[in-house]
């Protein structure tokens, strides 16, 4: 057996060190290679930004090369950005200096209780075996401080497997996700409110986008605000 076959994180460390300037290229990182414009992630973040006061932390879980995400996050965090990839976090180091970026896995990396008032996950948490998601949301609920945000990109529908060669790319590329609705039922066990769920398409499939809250005395503006902002554009996506 092979180190790829007896571990799949292995896998996607270098299949994303061997991707990363395709899926981002240097000279056009704001586009991903599946068409989602910088505008777009913008958009998803936007209620979080318009939420939540100057100066807090967020973390953007397998931030990649930093772009979009952590660099529209710095403009209102301190931003901690994870991968597991040295390329990604090297890319991420050299455009974002201003940025504290791990190379560690989501799965494995700590945080003290209540460090962050955001978390992004965008695309990412899809590449983690599947029975890690539950354990990974619920640190995620204690890292966050009461009221604060959880943002993620997950699977629509139930997916575990390999791609010797994704896209024809020269890497091979492995995928571990839950459908929807048991992402969403695992957040709430979690402790998260679900506030907002939508479909973002790609090709002929999709994901669902899942905008998340940990209740409590800090609570970060209103729910209904940021259904409103979020659903704009969306296609037809079915508030909870
Ligand atoms: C599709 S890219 C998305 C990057 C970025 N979030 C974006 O939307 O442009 C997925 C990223 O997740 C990272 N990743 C996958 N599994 C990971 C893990 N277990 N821990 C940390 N990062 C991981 C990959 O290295 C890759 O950079």
């Amino acid at each position: 057996m092979t180190p790829d076959a007896e571990d799949p994180r292995e896998l996607v460390r270098r299949g994303w060190d061997r991707v990363s300037k395709i899926y981002r290229p240097p000279e056009r990182a704001d586009v991903d290679a599946f068409g989602h414009p910088r505008s777009e992630y913008a958009t998803w973040l936007a209620p979080i930004l318009g939420s939540v006061g100057t100066g807090g932390a967020a973390l953007d879980l397998g931030c990649g090369c930093g772009i979009p995400t952590c660099e529209i996050l710095a403009q209102k965090f301190q931003v901690t950005g994870v991968d597991l990839s040295d390329v990604q976090i090297e890319r991420a180091r050299r455009r974002l200096p201003g940025v504290r970026f791990l190379r560690e896995d989501m799965s494995q990396v700590r945080f003290p209780p209540g460090a962050f008032a955001v978390v992004v996950s965008l695309y990412a948490i899809i590449h983690l075996p599947v029975a890690n998601h539950l354990p990974l949301f619920r640190k995620i609920h204690r890292w966050l401080r009461p009221g604060g945000w959880f943002l993620a990109i997950l699977g629509e529908s139930a997916y575990t497997g390999t791609d010797p060669d994704w896209m024809g790319w020269g890497a091979p590329m492995y995928w571990s996700h839950a459908d929807g609705d048991t992402s969403d039922r695992w957040l709430r066990t979690s402790g998260f409110e679900v506030v907002h769920r939508s479909y973002v398409p790609e090709g002929e499939g999709g994901h669902a986008l899942f905008l998340a809250r940990k209740p409590g005395a800090g609570t970060l503006g209103p729910p209904r605000a940021v259904e409103r902002k979020h659903r704009r554009g969306q296609p037809a996506p079915e508030p909870l």
